[in-house]
């Protein structure tokens, strides 16, 4: 592992914030609104749509406090969250972290390029492995907070890596490390497009 890589992994670990635990069950009815969007159970059907379905809690909780306090902009949720206590979010997080997700398929001619970077990173251009915090299936870390990746659309995977890379009015909620922020300034238009394929098909 090089240097960056340890020494995102050391700070990212422990900067955690504490949140009441969900409840899966109280959760189902409180969600019925996101249904619309991201799919009853979380596997949306449009690629714009993130797919929830087996994400961490830890990451989802803590998405949606930075969605409702205007820390990430998603404009299609204005207003959405604001009636939500802690504990309505903490019961549909849990509810969306409990069920299955779908997986979809990359594209044969990019997969090779994606695949390489997700197990490799590149070198030349200090970028880790995203193995070494999304791990080698894409399954993430769910306690220490980092996604799930695999089977997520590449088209929201995509505009995810550019809204990192951007210098303004991107996104920014990646805590004080700048994890994902450093890592997306590194990738090319082509690298993201073809990591975020091999993404969609990993399982
Ligand atoms: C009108 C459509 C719409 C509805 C309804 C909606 N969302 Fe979203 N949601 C989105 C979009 C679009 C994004 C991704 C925005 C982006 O590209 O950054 C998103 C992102 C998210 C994310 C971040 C996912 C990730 O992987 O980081 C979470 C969590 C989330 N929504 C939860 C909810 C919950 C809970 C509800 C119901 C209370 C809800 N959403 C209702 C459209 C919607
Ligand atoms: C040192 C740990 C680390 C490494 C290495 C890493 N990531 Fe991440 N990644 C994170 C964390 C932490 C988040 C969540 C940031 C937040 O809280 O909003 C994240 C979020 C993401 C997201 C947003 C997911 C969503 O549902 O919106 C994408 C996409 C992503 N990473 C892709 C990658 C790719 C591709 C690589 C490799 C080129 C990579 N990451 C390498 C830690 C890492």
């Amino acid at each position: 592992m090089n240097k960056l890589i340890v020494s995102l992994l050391l700070t990212v670990g422990i900067s955690g914030m504490a949140h009441a635990a969900g409840d899966a069950a109280a959760g189902q009815a409180k969600a019925a609104v996101c249904g619309a969007c991201h799919g009853p159970d979380g596997n949306s059907m449009a690629p714009n749509f993130p797919k929830l379905a087996g994400q961490g809690e830890r990451y989802l909780t803590k998405q949606l406090h930075d969605i409702k306090s205007g820390k990430r902009t998603v404009l299609e949720m204005t207003g959405l969250l604001t009636n939500l206590s802690d504990q309505d979010l903490a019961d549909i997080a849990a509810y969306f972290a409990s069920q299955k997700g779908s997986v979809g398929a990359a594209d044969p001619k990019i997969v090779a390029r994606g695949e390489a970077l997700f197990r490799g990173g590149n070198l030349a251009k200090g970028l880790p492995a995203c193995t070494g915090c999304h791990s080698p299936n894409g399954a993430g870390n769910a306690a220490a907070g980092f996604p799930h990746l695999g089977g997520q659309h590449a088209q929201y995977i995509a505009k995810q890596l550019t809204d990192f890379r951007k210098e303004e009015g991107g996104r920014n909620n990646d805590g004080d490390t700048m994890t994902m922020q450093t890592i997306a300034k590194r990738l090319s238009d082509e690298d993201i497009a073809a990591v975020s394929s091999y993404i969609q098909g990993l399982h």
